[in-house]
């Protein structure tokens, strides 16, 4: 069988970097993997993860999902070489943790330049090829923050909504097509992306933000760090799910698939809420005295 020549973004670190560890080094060697991230400085580590797959089924190249440019050349070459793509997963994205009246506009544009137009800016460039090779699986990383809205994550929250809504609305019309559209909704990962928030590792001063605004914020950040260190999954585990997701065909495969059981547990309880009050009075829990939400959610 051919290899699957696939496409992943953001492979610098955590899932994207595991993802195409782990598909380069099928035993099969089922996939061509072009690894790709913003910034080639930072290849290290996917280079000796990769080892002897390293130019063999694990290929790194450039690729930033805010460059229109960028993203021509990296699709432009896959299509050179191999006439097709068969699998793309839009894994790069930054998180973001801010009061949205407090943030300027530019990193309010930011996460939805990253996290929405970035994997707009890959689907267009390779969906006309998929259509026309009447084939193709575009996988989109979301979150649970794609259903369901979150304290200081608003604008993370509203970029994974995006998300959802276009992996949902694009699947109908893809169909006739034979083109997949899936997409992957974890919960806390075990990654460093906090790392890269910046506002996560600066508490504004007294007087930067109002009162109640700065209670919340300081309760939320217990309430998180909690969150990530007790329920986060690791990026294999996600992973696992992303290949089976991809190696998997089934005649009515669904489109959107939990990583877990916190996912399992915030998704249910949204889904069901249409007017969103249920969901509005549990997450408030995430703002207000801090508790042992790990204890209330089993
Ligand atoms: N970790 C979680 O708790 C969690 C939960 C739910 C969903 N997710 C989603 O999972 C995906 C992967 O995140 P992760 O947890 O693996 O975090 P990560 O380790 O920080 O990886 C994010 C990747 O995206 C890349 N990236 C950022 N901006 C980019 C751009 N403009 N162009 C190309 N690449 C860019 C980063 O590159 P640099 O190294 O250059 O910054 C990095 O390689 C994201 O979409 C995230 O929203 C994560």
């Amino acid at each position: 069988m051919a290899q699957k020549i696939t496409l992943i973004t953001g492979c610098s670190s955590g899932i994207g970097l595991n993802l195409a560890v782990k598909l380069g080094k099928d035993a099969a060697k089922k996939y061509l993997v072009y690894s790709t991230m913003r910034n080639l400085g930072k290849k290290g580590p996917l280079q000796e993860a990769a080892d002897s797959a390293l130019n063999d089924t694990i290929l790194i190249r450039p690729l930033d999902v805010k460059s229109d440019d960028s993203v021509k050349n990296a699709v432009s070459e896959i299509i050179n070489e191999h006439g097709r793509i068969d699998i793309v997963v839009n894994n790069a994205g930054i998180a973001s943790f801010n009061p949205i009246e407090y943030s300027p506009m530019h990193d309010i544009r930011d996460v939805l330049e990253t996290n929405f137009f970035g994997p707009v800016r890959v689907i267009r460039a390779v969906l006309p090829y998929m259509k026309e090779q009447r084939s193709g699986h575009v996988i989109n990383v979301t979150s649970v923050a794609g259903v369901a809205g979150y304290p200081f994550y608003e604008t993370y929250c509203a970029s994974k909504h995006a998300m959802e809504g276009l992996t949902e609305s694009l699947a109908i019309r893809m169909k006739s097509f034979d083109v997949k559209l899936s997409s992957i909704l974890p919960g806390p990962v075990d990654t460093n992306i906090n790392d890269n928030i910046v506002e996560w590792n600066r508490l504004p001063a007294k007087g930067e933000v109002d009162q109640v605004t700065q209670k919340q914020l300081e309760i939320l950040r217990i309430h998180a760090r909690d969150h990530f260190d007790n329920m986060a999954q690791t990026s294999d585990e996600i992973c696992d799910v992303i290949c089976n997701v991809i190696e998997t065909d089934a005649p009515n495969k669904p489109i959107r698939f939990k990583t877990g059981e916190f996912v399992d547990s915030r998704v249910s309880k949204k889904l069901v809420d249409f007017g969103g009050n249920t969901w509005v009075e549990f997450a408030r829990k995430l703002i207000e005295e801090p508790m042992d939400l790990t204890k209330s959610e089993k």
